[in-house]
Parts: C-alpha cells; sequence; structure tokens
C-alpha cells in the first residue's frame, strides 16, 4: 500500500469509510463464521463483525491503525500483515474488505488475490468493496489540471478497476465471481473545508516531495475549480464510485 497513515486523524474525521461498509457484512451467507478483515484499519467494521456473531480477525500493514485497534477492542486478534502480501493457508470462512484494494498497485493485484484465495477454505466467501473505475474522477482530473498548468505530472495513485477487468482477475485467482456492482455514491465530506482536508489525507504520493506551499497552492485552485460540482447546500461531497463483489472460492 502506498499511504503513511495519520492514525488518530483517519479514525476522527473520516469515519464514514467504517459506517458505509456495514451493508457489506450483510452479504455474508452463514453464522458463527470465521472472518477475517483484510484491511481492517482502525479496527471498528472488525469489532462489527464480531457483535454479528462471527469469529472475526483483523490484519493491516499499518502499526499506527493497529494500535488504535488493540486498544479499542482488546478481545479481538489483530494480525500485522500486508494484504498483497500474506499467506494464512485454508484458515478463514469468509474474507471481508472495505475500501482497502485500490490502494494496492494494479501489478500486485494478482498475487493479493491468489493470497486470498488460499487463505479461505473451499467454497469460501470473498466479500468486498473497493472504488471502482470513475471513482474520484472529477478530484482526480482537477488535480491533473492543476499540476499540467505548472507543467507537471500527475501520476494517479490509485487503481479503480472496472467489473470486467477485476472478475477476469478473480477468475484467474481461482474465483467464481456470484455478483459485482458498480455504483455510484457521492459521499458527504466533514467540515468546511472538506474536500481540501480529504486531498491531504488521502492523496499523498503525487506531492511526494514537494515543497510545502506549492502543493497548498495546487490543492487550493483544484479545490475552487470543484466547488460548482461538488460543493451543494453548504457541504462538500466526494464523487465516490464503488465496486462491489462477492465471490466463492473454487479449489
Ligand atoms: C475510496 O474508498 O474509494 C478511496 C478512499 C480514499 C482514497 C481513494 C479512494
Amino acid at each position: 500500500m502506498n499511504i503513511q497513515w495519520d492514525a488518530d486523524k483517519y479514525t476522527k474525521d473520516f469515519s464514514f469509510v467504517n459506517q458505509y461498509g456495514t451493508a457489506l457484512i450483510d452479504m455474508i451467507e452463514g453464522e458463527g463464521l470465521t472472518v477475517l478483515d483484510l484491511g481492517c484499519g482502525n479496527g471498528r467494521l472488525t469489532k462489527l463483525l464480531k457483535d454479528n456473531g462471527f469469529d472475526a480477525y483483523g490484519m493491516d500493514a499499518s502499526e499506527d491503525l493497529l494500535k488504535i485497534a488493540r486498544a479499542e477492542y482488546p478481545d479481538i486478534n489483530f494480525i500485522n500483515g500486508d494484504a498483497a502480501d500474506f499467506s494464512e493457508h485454508g484458515r478463514y470462512d469468509v474474507v471481508f474488505s472495505n475500501a482497502v484494494f485500490h490502494w494496492i498497485d494494479k501489478a500486485k493485484q494478482p498475487r493479493m488475490l491468489s493470497n486470498v484465495h488460499d487463505t479461505l477454505k473451499p467454497n469460501g466467501q470473498f466479500i468486498f468493496e473497493m472504488g471502482g473505475y470513475g471513482n474520484n474522477a472529477l478530484i482526480h482530473e482537477a488535480l491533473k489540471k492543476e499540476f499540467a498548468k505548472r507543467s507537471l505530472r500527475y501520476i494517479m495513485p490509485f487503481y479503480f478497476p472496472t467489473i470486467g477487468e477485476y472478475s477476469a482477475m478473480l477468475e484467474q485467482a481461482g474465483f467464481l465471481v456470484r455478483s459485482a456492482v458498480l455504483f455510484d455514491r457521492p459521499t458527504e465530506l466533514n467540515g468546511e473545508n472538506g474536500l481540501y482536508d480529504w486531498i491531504r489525507m488521502f492523496v499523498k504520493t503525487p506531492f511526494t516531495g514537494m515543497d510545502d506551499a506549492l502543493c497548498e497552492d495546487i490543492i487550493n485552485s483544484a479545490v475552487s475549480q470543484l466547488e460548482a460540482e461538488l460543493f451543494k447546500n453548504g457541504k462538500w461531497y466526494a464523487d465516490y464510485v464503488r465496486l462491489r463483489c462477492k465471490a466463492e472460492a473454487i479449489f
């Protein structure tokens, strides 16, 4: 994954990431199953999985986020591991993941999916949501324009696949795709600087090594550009598009 999390700020100001994940839990079929929450972050959804009667485990690559998760939910087992590089052979009935896979480079996706497959029991359920094709397209276009005005190249830091592209990868990794949906989900952001804060929090790599005054100038210009489309009735919205899938591990 390509981000250094500000774990406290993420937990306090970006809790919608977890709130929206609850609908995914309803997609799990069966009771009392062993579930791995892959990319569990601060553990809020892992806790909700446990509250729903599942034997829930969390895995994340960020020690800072795991520290928060372990302090909040000491009765849950949180494992330090990278979604693109872990191995827990045949241990889980379900692998669950919300808002994680778009952080993983396209080149690493086949290996990650094959790890997930290996981690599941036969016919295990793989249920996830990620940013899909067109996710935050207005935001990234505006940033790209502002970079270009300054003769800089904007390199898109996320992977937002189509249903077709990702289903093919899932099949290649040994999954049967049971359902896949791509849908718009405009998402309200917190506070009067909601969009500025969101860009600062999540879009890190294109600004690596850049002078802070220049970063601010680019982000503020992009935010002004986006006001007409993303600021409505006193609130900022991000143009989220979700790819929500359910797949079955075939052996
Ligand atoms: C997402 O959940 O789609 C997302 C969140 C932060 C940055 C990029 C995408």
